[in-house]
């Protein structure tokens, strides 16, 4: 049922009584909790199972509040933040007082982002405070991009899934860490590098330290094993994988590959890039509803969006 204005005050009330809700953002679903209550933060990672050390983004109304989390803010960052915001960017700063270790993780530094789905701003807009929140599934899991994929990961562990349809982006947002000398990405995402490139006017750096758990090697995996093919390779590889009784399925931008054996499912192909973003989580998940085995992935161009749908599916396929 979509989100409605009861259902959004429900759900403030919930955070306001330290009690955690999911809720739809433009990214995937996330799990917030109110971001200056420390017990309340904890039950996120209780509910995620996520490790302590690894930090939460605070997910704020305005671009204007960043000054109270945030301190010794750049220009550049400043730049990033209005041209960006709200929108699918997570940008990294020196932490202030207000971020307590249980958000950030112990780090000096925390995670910022104004997120653009009406459901995520009017839950914001109710509650009246920052949202501390990871992408709503179990550590190291797919994230969901519906309302039913949260049910299905954390359905018996919460009470409140503020539904607003399918993500629109359907992975995460970027991650920039605007805290040190220099401007690097950390995780490729819903913003793309070229437009942020843009906005700063160079090439930004990518990669950096790994200190995130979403830039752990191994994230974001179904049950399914993931193996990255080329479209030539797919038929033979599918063949040994079925001649060795496993159930097959392929994910790939059109045209399926000439000489696929029949016995392998083919996954409703992206058509374009941003399809390919939107709808990577949910067919990844529908391999699992299937029961297979192998999910045969073939990666897309790879510019624009597609960097981020590289990245995932690398990580995927590092899992198993
Ligand atoms: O699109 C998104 O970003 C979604 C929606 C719900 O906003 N959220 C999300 O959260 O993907 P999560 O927790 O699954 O991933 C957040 C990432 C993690 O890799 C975390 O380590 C990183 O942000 N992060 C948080 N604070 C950080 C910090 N201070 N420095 C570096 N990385 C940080
Ligand atoms: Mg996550």
């Amino acid at each position: 049922m979509p989100a409605d204005a009861e259902s959004v005050t429900l759900a403030a009330k919930a955070l306001r009584a330290g009690e955690i809700v999911a809720f739809a953002t433009e990214t995937v679903y996330g799990l917030g909790a109110d971001a200056s209550n420390d017990e309340a933060v904890a039950k996120v990672f209780k509910v995620k199972g996520r490790p302590g050390d690894h930090p939460l983004i605070v997910h704020l109304l305005t671009v204007d509040e960043i000054d109270e989390w945030a301190v010794e803010i750049s220009e550049e960052a400043r730049d990033l933040a209005y041209a960006f915001w709200p929108g699918p960017l997570t940008i990294v700063f020196k932490r202030s007082a207000k971020a307590s270790d249980s958000v950030t993780g112990g780090l000096d530094t925390v995670a910022l982002r104004v997120p653009s789905h009406p459901v995520a701003r009017a839950l914001l807009t109710e509650f009246g405070g920052a949202i501390a929140a990871p992408s709503a599934n179990r550590f190291g899991r797919v994230s969901p991009t519906s309302a039913e994929a949260v049910c299905e990961d954390l359905g018996d562990d919460i009470e409140i899934v503020l539904d607003g349809g399918p993500s629109r982006v359907g992975l995460e947002s970027t991650i920039i860490d605007c805290s040190g000398d220099e401007i690097t990405v950390l995780r490729p995402g819903g913003v793309t590098l070229d437009r942020i490139d843009e906005v700063l006017g160079y090439a930004v750096s990518v990669g950096g330290e790994t200190r995130a758990p979403g830039t752990l090697e191994a994230h974001y995996a179904p049950n399914a094993r993931v193996e990255i093919v080329t479209a030539r390779d797919a038929p033979q590889i599918a063949r040994d994988h079925l001649e060795n009784g496993r159930k097959v399925a392929l994910l790939a931008p059109p045209p399926v590959p000439i000489g696929l054996p029949t016995a392998v499912g083919v996954l409703e192909p992206p058509e374009t890039d941003e399809e390919y973003a939107r709808v990577l989580y949910d067919r990844l998940r529908a391999a699992d509803h299937h029961g297979i085995d192998v999910v045969l992935a073939v990666l897309p161009v790879g510019s624009g969006i597609g960097v981020a749908v590289v990245d995932r599916l690398t990580r995927a396929a590092a899992t198993k």
